[in-house]
């Protein structure tokens, strides 16, 4: 086990270790476990894909985890210069830009979605979301016009004032109030949920497995959405890494921040399902899922508007924890890069993303014919984003820390044999399943 007290050079500010393992928390849970998770689980195979998911996470996720953050605290500089002071050649630095031009291209559409989502709050518990219940035609209507525009503007306001105040007093103080309020959020909505007459149907749908249904899409599938759960590949890990302690055991929190990932997701699927299948709504609706689907099922219960404009502040926090993670990875960045003061940094970053998710805001409905490769920019943004650069960089990731880095034992902290099963993790599962993620979701082969 290290001892080593010494600390590198490089970024100052650091986190609480609780405050950093909630801040990895709420950067983890997100839009990705309460919208994208309810809805694939919902279309690749209901409990028998939960298991898979799980599996997932453990077998890959959890080892680039610890990769990721361990790489960070050795280097302390940013996702792309934290390879090289960590001890790694040039050339990694240059593979490690990947993993700070992907956060950028993520939020642009990331910081949209968490615009809709405070957007049907506001409508929720006005009311005026339930005037008209034609769902979908609102949220088409919705997404179509420049309100989106509107609502992206002020989700970079708030990400940016959280990110301007620092590590400790912006981003850490902001998960330590938001990530138990989402925890309370949470089981009020998933009791309101399990007890809706039928609700239970929801519930053995989520949980019991019919393993005949799962496909090898399914596996897939899995095990892109556990990298993306677990904000791997983004450089989000990695610079949240340069904040930590010395001290700070790594292996713990891996594990602190896999069980919190796993149980968000868990109690989103206790939501969601049951809601669904009460209201006898389909629970492969796809992305619409909590945008169209859920507001029918809100119009029909008692007190919906609450419940409904609870669950979609939830979905906000959700989100805008996830974000803060996001924009520090290019502020590290150009930070160290240029010497920026934070502010400036923060300001110039957000401001760039967010002329940046103008595109994919009207390819939305305002100007269809902004099209990339036959794809709406918005959708095109996301494919690129998740199917490219995510595992392309995971891949660095292990690859940098499976074979080429020389202190990766010590720097990693784990004991003898948790450091051999990581490291077989790291050198014969993790890039061989994420290459084949790579494979087959940037369409170079097909199943
Ligand atoms: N993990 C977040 C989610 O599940 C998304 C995310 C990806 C956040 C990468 C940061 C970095 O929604």
């Amino acid at each position: 086990k290290q001892t080593n007290q010494l600390d590198t050079p490089g970024t100052k500010e650091r986190f609480s270790s609780t405050g950093f393992i909630l801040a990895a928390i709420g950067s983890a849970v997100g839009l990705g476990n309460m919208w994208k998770f309810p809805y694939i689980t919902g279309q690749y195979g209901g409990g028998a894909f939960f298991l898979l998911f799980i599996a997932c996470l453990l077998i890959v996720g959890l080892p680039v985890l610890l990769a990721e953050l361990a790489i960070g605290r050795a280097g302390r500089g940013s996702a792309s210069s934290s390879f090289v002071k960590a001890g790694g050649g040039k050339i990694w630095g240059v593979f490690g830009l990947l993993s700070v031009i992907a956060p950028f291209v993520i939020m642009t559409f990331y910081s949209l979605v968490a615009g809709w989502t405070l957007h049907y709050a506001v409508l929720s518990f006005s009311g005026q979301l339930f005037n008209d219940t034609d769902f979908g035609g609102q949220f088409s209507s919705f997404t179509g016009g420049y309100m989106p525009i509107v609502w992206g503007a002020i989700v970079a306001v708030i990400t940016s004032f959280v990110v301007v105040k620092g590590i400790s007093g912006g981003i850490e103080k902001f998960n330590k109030i938001l990530i138990p309020g989402m925890l309370v959020l949470l089981i009020i909505l998933m009791i309101r949920s399990i007890t809706l007459p039928g609700g239970m149907e929801g519930v053995s749908f989520f949980l019991s497995p019919d393993f005949s249904k799962l496909t090898p899409e399914s596996a897939l599938v899995a095990l892109g959405h556990a990298f993306f759960s677990l904000s791997l590949g983004m450089g989000t890990m990695i610079t949240y890494g340069t904040f930590v302690n010395r001290k700070q055991s790594l292996g713990s929190a891996t594990m602190a921040v896999g069980a919190g990932d796993m149980l968000y997701a868990l109690i989103a699927g206790l939501i969601i399902f049951p809601t669904t299948f009460a209201f006898n709504i389909a629970p492969d609706a796809g992305p619409g899922l909590v945008f169209v689907a859920l507001p029918a099922a809100f119009s029909a219960m008692p007190l919906g508007w609450l419940f409904g404009g609870l669950f979609f502040v939830l979905l906000g926090i959700a989100a805008l924890t996830s974000l803060v993670s996001l924009l520090q990875v290019p502020v590290s960045y150009v930070m160290e890069k240029w010497n920026l003061r934070r502010s400036t940094a923060v300001w110039i970053m957000s401001g760039l993303v967010f002329l940046l998710s103008i595109p994919s805001a009207v390819s939305m409905g305002l100007m269809p014919e902004l099209q990339i490769n036959g794809m709406p920019v918005f959708d095109f943004v996301d494919f690129v984003a998740s199917n490219w650069f995510l595992p392309l960089s995971g891949l660095v990731v292990t690859l940098f820390a499976g074979y080429f880095w020389k202190n990766v034992a010590e720097e990693a902290g784990l004991t003898q044999k948790w450091f051999r099963v990581w490291l077989f993790m790291l050198r014969y599962i993790a890039p061989i399943l994420v290459l084949f993620v790579f494979l087959y979701s940037a369409q170079i082969i097909k199943l």
